[in-house]
């Protein structure tokens, strides 16, 4: 375990047994409000890398049917197509003991995100953040929840003292137009995780927190170098 600043990385050589890590550490968070609130909130990723989290979080015996999950952004695709991170979330994480969580999409059948961003707005109010516990992602580009470079509300969705809590996105690499929680409701949250694998994902981490050449420009960044929340990187190869 290093620790740099606000970033604590837990390094694993084995990516099932740092999945396992993650579930454990996540599913203490949710029993720890649980105990305390009597319910519980958790925002996750989509894409590829969270699938084994998500399916052994989802064996954890836990008071699910008080716990609430959302996602921290969304393709707008309905949750019937494969890249919908509805659907993964469905399939994988809301299934064994996890069946009885509440799930609370950010897609609506609004042809646009922007059309759909105050009914997706409204649903994050009504969760009454903080969140216990959330999890992002990265992809190769430096990008986070949809905080995608080239992003038409890059900007606005970083900025710490922005007031919209949900924003949409549309960026060159962002396959379909997305909706996503921007950094300071993200940052509302009892504990932050970021789940990576590889090692090109080992360095655009490296690189964007020491704001290297072009990882200066790394959405990411914004994540790694507030000083809000605590992160904690999960790395496996
Ligand atoms: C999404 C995600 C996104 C994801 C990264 C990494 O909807 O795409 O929420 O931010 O975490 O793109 O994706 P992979 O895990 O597939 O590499």
């Amino acid at each position: 375990m290093t620790t740099h600043l606000n970033v604590t990385t837990h390094s694993f050589t084995d990516c099932h047994a740092q999945a396992a890590a993650l579930a454990e550490r996540v599913a203490k968070r949710l029993r720890m409000s649980l105990n305390q609130r009597g319910h519980a909130l958790l925002a996750v990723s989509g894409g590829s890398t969270p699938k084994d989290f998500f399916a052994q979080l989802s064996k954890e015996t836990l008071d699910w049917a008080n716990v609430k999950i959302t996602l921290v952004d969304e393709r707008w695709v309905p949750d019937t197509d494969e890249r919908s991170n509805a659907k993964l979330v469905k399939t994988v994480l809301l299934q064994n003991e996890a069946a009885a969580a509440t799930f609370v999409p950010l897609y609506s059948d609004a042809p646009t995100p922007e059309e759909g961003l105050a009914a997706t707005s409204r649903r994050i109010e009504e969760l009454a953040l903080p969140f216990d516990a959330v999890v992002l992602g990265m992809g190769d580009d430096g990008h986070t929840a949809s905080f995608f470079p080239g992003g038409d509300h890059l900007a606005e969705a970083l900025d710490l003292d922005g007031k919209s809590r949900v924003l949409p996105m549309h960026a060159p690499d962002a396959g379909e137009p997305r909706i996503t929680l921007t950094l300071p409701t993200l940052l509302e949250t009892e504990s932050l995780f970021l789940l990576v694998t590889g090692n090109k994902k080992r360095d655009v981490l490296a690189d964007a927190r020491l704001g290297l050449d072009a990882a200066r420009d790394y959405p990411v960044r914004s994540v790694l170098t507030q000083l809000r929340v605590p992160v904690a990187v999960y790395w496996c190869p």
